[in-house]
């Protein structure tokens, strides 16, 4: 097996408790990653010094190295442009959603060799930046054929898949929300469950309320998808309580939270997913995320790049943003944008650079991790190899 040496690592980031508490880090360090038939895996971590032989080496010459993130929540499967929504909304409208229409307008008119190419370049984009996993939902087709495709376009580039033909009612069902429902429950399920791991609801206002998107995760469920949620987003809500009480993996936005919603998080361990470049993007208040991991919330950092509340790529911009604007600590949000997504996509060999992990090994052009949030728009991370 052709093992590859990577050394003169000045700071390397292992989320491994071997190598101690926290984000398990090595200074001087050095990796051994090994090439399997289907990809690298990480062979051994630790100082330099102590590094085993390798059939080939690479100096990294001082700079920081860290799990590749896991960005797990996206909308990459959409056509079109809402730019000029955006610069409405920094004129003072009002997110609410509503823009969730024109995309999946323009989504529908878009043929597959289109979607897929929008697809690749976000993706490409995000591996630039240096994330290497990747949840990708549907949710702009709401037809049983759109969204069928896109999630057999995205079942080609990632394994986490997302069935969200439950975002909105779309206009053609306006009258009669419960038959789309059926839908979303009965012949859309049908055709897009051979393609998705998960199935997801936006639970809000103006979208799904609680007994819907009960009925919809529990069809689901029945169809060996497993449930997350969209919820809190845009004002308090039930969502983050039924994801709780559901035993759900991840629940997120968890914009506006309860006293409640926070214990509910905390007792249950269901992962509060924080997106913070919608707060970011929609001008919204961003959660306490200090406040959450002091009641002992687990939280997962993601970007929910899409087209309306969030156009952006980047796991380093939402870094930033958690520690400047959510009282994390770099360390914290490095956690959560690594080993944080992975547990919210449920993967243990992802997020974390322990023997046994995939080999998404991340140089920084920097001396240390800190500079992910010191930095804030500078492009540092690139993937190896
Ligand atoms: O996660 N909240 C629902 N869906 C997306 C936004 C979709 C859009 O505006 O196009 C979100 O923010
Ligand atoms: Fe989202």
């Amino acid at each position: 097996m052709p093992a590859l040496l990577l050394t003169g690592i000045g700071e390397l980031v292992t989320l491994d408790p071997a190598h101690g508490p926290g984000l398990g880090l090595v200074r001087d360090a050095a990796v051994v990653i090994e090439g399997t038939g289907e990809g690298w895996r990480v062979a051994w971590t630790g100082p330099a010094r102590e590094a085993p032989e390798a059939d080939q080496a690479q100096d990294l010459g001082g700079r920081a190295v860290i799990p590749g993130f896991v960005d797990s929540h996206s909308h990459l499967l959409f056509a079109g442009d809402r730019g000029e929504e955006f610069a409405a909304r920094m004129a003072g409208t009002t997110y609410d959603g509503g823009g969730i229409r024109t995309t999946v307008a323009a989504t529908r008119a878009a043929t597959d060799e289109e979607l897929e190419a929008n697809l690749l370049r976000h993706l490409r984009e995000m591996r630039r930046q240096g994330t290497t996993t990747v949840e990708v939902k549907s949710g702009y087709g709401l037809t049983v054929a759109d969204e069928a495709r896109s999630l057999a376009i995205a079942a080609r580039f990632t394994s986490e898949t997302t069935y969200l033909g439950a975002h909105v009612v779309p206009p053609e069902h306006a009258d009669d929300p419960a038959a789309y429902v059926d839908l979303v429950t009965g012949p859309m399920l049908e055709a897009c469950a051979p393609h998705a791991k998960w199935i997801d609801v936006f639970c809000e206002r103006g979208a799904f309320d609680a007994d819907q998107a009960r009925a919809i995760l529990s069809a689901g469920q029945s169809s060996g998808l497993r449930g997350r949620l969209h919820a809190n987003q845009l004002g308090p809500g039930p969502g983050v309580q039924l994801a709780c009480e559901l035993g759900l993996v991840a629940v997120d936005h968890c914009t506006y939270l309860s006293d409640d919603d926070v214990t509910a998080l905390a007792d249950t361990g269901t992962i509060a997913t924080l997106l913070p470049g919608v707060e970011f993007s929609t001008r919204s208040p961003y959660p306490d995320a200090r406040a959450l991991i002091d009641r002992g919330v687990r939280v997962a950092l993601a970007t929910d790049c899409n087209p309306g509340s969030c156009y952006t790529s980047s796991m380093p911009l939402c870094i930033a943003l958690a520690v400047r604007e959510m009282g994390m600590t770099p360390a914290e949000a490095l956690t959560a944008a690594t080993l944080g997504g992975a547990r919210a996509l449920g993967r243990d060999d992802v997020g974390h650079l322990r023997p046994g992990a995939l080999g998404d090994v991340v140089v920084l052009e920097a001396p240390s991790y800190l500079h992910l949030a010191y930095r804030p728009g500078v492009p540092l991370a690139r993937p190896l190899p």
